[in-house]
């Protein structure tokens, strides 16, 4: 049986060419990411399509961010693709109307604290309130659990910090930013191997590039499960 904490990221132009990756990568992955950058070319169908036909899980990355009423009302349509992952921002308030929204369904709420992109100074310009990234990461990844959210999405370097928190009991830790033992960093610039982000608590690792660009992604997705059960 394959391995479902590795999670791949279908960061790839069209339809066709996820569900040819996802061809390729056949029995060994089970699950998979499909963002923003694919809703255009065809993500909710090649969503449809790996569960139905294919049985795969399906996280799909959104970061919805609205009033209670409008992300209710989308949680609860997407809800119906049989989602396993969904992500919103982690805002209480979003949190608790995309948990209502997903009543019913198993589809699980995951929230974003601070983006790993964002420095300090891009918190300022949006008027954030003062104080160190970190202690931010786990003062939202604690609102966001107490709104009910099911997990978060968290860099390899917090998940730890999350990990130990109280609220985070039975909660899912999923982490992107990983990378094989000398693999390219690509834009990543706090990254963890996979053996580590799971060592610190993650439940589930989110690979792209490192698969998906690799000559062969399925020697590539092999090698990464490898790290996680060596
Ligand atoms: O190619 P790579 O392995 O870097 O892809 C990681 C995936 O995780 C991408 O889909 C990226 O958008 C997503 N992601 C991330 N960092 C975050 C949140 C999401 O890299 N903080």
């Amino acid at each position: 049986m394959s391995d479902d904490r590795l999670i791949v990221a279908l960061d790839l132009p069209d339809a066709l060419s996820a569900l040819k990756l996802a061809e390729k990568l056949g029995d060994d992955v089970s699950f998979y990411k499909i963002g923003l950058g694919m809703l255009t070319g065809g993500g909710l169908a090649v969503a449809n399509e790996l569960k139905q036909e294919h049985g795969k899980r399906i996280f799909l990355d959104m970061k919805l961010f609205d009033i209670g009423a409008t992300i209710e009302n989308a949680v609860r349509g997407l809800a119906q693709f049989d989602l396993d992952f969904l992500t919103v921002h982690g805002d209480p308030h979003v949190v608790h109307a995309a948990k209502q929204g997903a009543a019913g369904s198993q589809t699980k709420i995951l929230a974003v604290t601070i983006l790993t992109s964002l420095d300090r100074a891009d918190l300022d310009a949006s008027l954030i309130r003062p104080g160190d990234i970190p202690d931010l990461v786990a003062e939202r990844a604690s609102r966001a659990f107490e709104a009910g959210a099911d997990g978060v999405i968290a860099s390899p370097q917090e998940a730890a910090m999350i990990r130990a928190l109280p609220e985070a009991a039975d909660r899912l830790i999923v982490t992107p930013g990983v990378r094989p033992t000398g693999a390219a960093l690509g834009d990543q610039k706090r990254v963890a191997t996979p053996a580590q982000a799971i060592h610190d608590g993650a439940d589930h690792i989110v690979v792209g590039r490192p698969i998906w660009s690799a000559p062969d992604p399925r020697a590539a997705a092999r090698a990464i499960l490898d790290e996680l059960n060596g």
